[in-house]
């Protein structure tokens, strides 16, 4: 039994030639893309609760933290990915590093990070988009726009943006560079705004105590705001798209966790000195603050700035996630059937629709906090792992071409894999309950199902009945 089978890089390169990419990015691109996919829920949603619940105005440290996790793990992760030249995400990268078996793992973890991310962005859209109708005056019932857990009956206009987003995605539609730029533009022109309007009505007396939950609660908070950053990721799978990886990744990489982090930092002062913290517990609390501060109008800029960007940050997600998905079925870790392409618009219907069921079933129904957590915790697991297999890929494969090397691997990647831990140990315990119960039955699934059913096994299994290797 060999569940540590990996996939080779040759064999990838093999499938990735059939869709090689054209490198035509540069420094300042892979930034627009970062800033575009990183900035979302967490700085419009997440950052009142957690201010108000895990770390007071000391969530200004909390995104510290985390942003540095993320620029260790990136750097490693994007040797990874100028490695592998496939645009795949750690569960790709897991096979040919680590094996079969530990690649399900990841793969099931980023379920936790796309989908139930998605979950967490739809609940943030819908909160915005209530808080946008209020402001023009019309009231929509609590029943219909909160979940049970928080005394109402279902997230209404969060399962309907899911569906509506999965209808477009089901044909066809695709991201386009310019329309992410200029919904970088709107994202970064509402934070801006805020900023102006906020920025001089800080009252530093706000800001204590700085730490009311202490130390500790700065670390919890980082583990929850970790959510802010997701998607950094994404930017160092752009490796095989850059003209001058060398040069333009690291740039690329530390320009957008910069200007994330120097944005989150910023939104968090002016949001915890405008308003005492433990008042911020909401889901809109950038618009809630202009609101509370007289600025009606700001606050449905700020508002509908919010909206665009969340919607986008959505799609991205979901359409992440039935990639994923795909990848898993095209080695036979998942049925092949629920992938299939639609003879028409050419995506995959199928899994789209019931990606989309699910996300529009969980934002219904769950609170953000809870998805959220558990979405950071997924991820963390998936970049450690990603992280240890660039280290084992210099050991095995020292040969192979790394169009991007990261500079001091053994500081770096140590680093990466520390602050993951710490954050992870942060994490909530129950949490962590809902984690190990999502790995069993990922664990469930591949015993029963993937193991068996996997490509490799079956060429495995070929080459020891015919003496061919294939
Ligand atoms: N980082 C993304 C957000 O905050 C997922 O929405």
């Amino acid at each position: 039994m060999n569940i540590f089978r990996t996939k080779s890089i040759e064999l990838l390169k093999e499938e990735a030639r059939t869709h090689s990419l054209r490198k035509e990015l540069g420094a300042v691109d892979i930034i627009m893309m970062g800033i575009g996919v990183i900035i979302g829920t967490g700085i419009f949603v997440l950052t009142g609760i957690v201010a108000a619940k895990y770390a007071g105005p000391g969530l200004i440290l909390s995104f510290i933290i985390a942003g540095l996790t993320c620029a260790f793990v990136c750097f490693a992760y994007a040797e990874l990915a100028s490695m592998v030249p496939i645009a795949g995400s750690a569960y790709t990268y897991t096979y040919t590093s680590l094996g079969e078996f530990t690649a399900w793992i990841v793969g099931w973890k980023l379920i936790l990070e796309y989908s139930v991310g998605a979950c967490a962005v739809a609940g943030g859209w819908s909160a915005y988009t209530v808080g946008l109708l209020k402001s023009a005056g019309m009231d929509l019932p609590l029943a219909l726009t909160t979940v049970p857990a928080e005394g109402g009956m279902v997230n209404l206009p969060a399962v309907l943006i899911t569906l509506f987003l999965t209808y477009l995605l089901v044909c066809g539609i695709k991201e386009s560079t310019t329309v992410n730029k200029v919904l970088v533009v709107i994202k970064l022109a509402a934070i801006f705004l805020f900023l102006f309007l906020a920025g001089p009505r800080v009252n530093p007396l706000n800001w204590e105590p700085f730490l009311p939950f202490g130390y500790s609660g700065v670390s919890a908070g980082a583990a929850v705001i970790f959510f802010a950053y997701l998607g950094v990721d994404s930017i160092a799978t752009s490796a095989e798209e850059t003209k001058n990886p060398s040069r333009d990744m690291p740039i690329g990489i530390i320009g957008s966790l910069v200007i994330c982090t120097v944005l989150y930092v910023a939104v968090a002062a002016v949001l915890t000195g405008v308003v005492p913290y433990d008042q911020l517990n909401n889901a809109e609390p950038v618009a809630y603050a202009l609101r509370t501060l007289g600025y009606q109008f700001g606050s449905a800029l700020v508002g509908t700035g919010a909206v665009c960007g969340l919607s986008t940050v959505l799609l991205v997600m979901m359409y992440a996630q039935t990639r994923a998905f795909f990848a898993m079925s095209r080695d036979g870790l998942i049925p092949s059937a629920i992938c299939k392409i639609h003879p028409k618009y050419g995506t995959p219907h199928i899994i789209t629709i019931l990606v989309g069921m699910a996300v529009a079933l969980v934002s219904g129904f769950t609170p953000i906090t809870v998805v959220a957590e558990m979405c950071s915790v997924g991820t963390l697991f998936a970049f450690l792992v990603a992280t240890v297999g660039v280290v084992v890929l210099r050991k095995t494969r020292p040969d192979a071409e790394r169009p991007f090397r990261c500079p001091a691997i053994k500081t770096v990647a140590t680093l990466a894999i520390l602050s993951c831990i710490y954050i992870m140990c942060n994490l909530a315990y129950a949490t962590w309950v809902r984690f190990i119960v999502w790995t069993v039955i990922g664990l469930i699934i591949y015993w029963a199902y993937g193991y068996s059913h996997s490509v490799l096994n079956k060429m495995e299994q070929l080459t020891r009945k015919t003496g061919k290797a294939f």
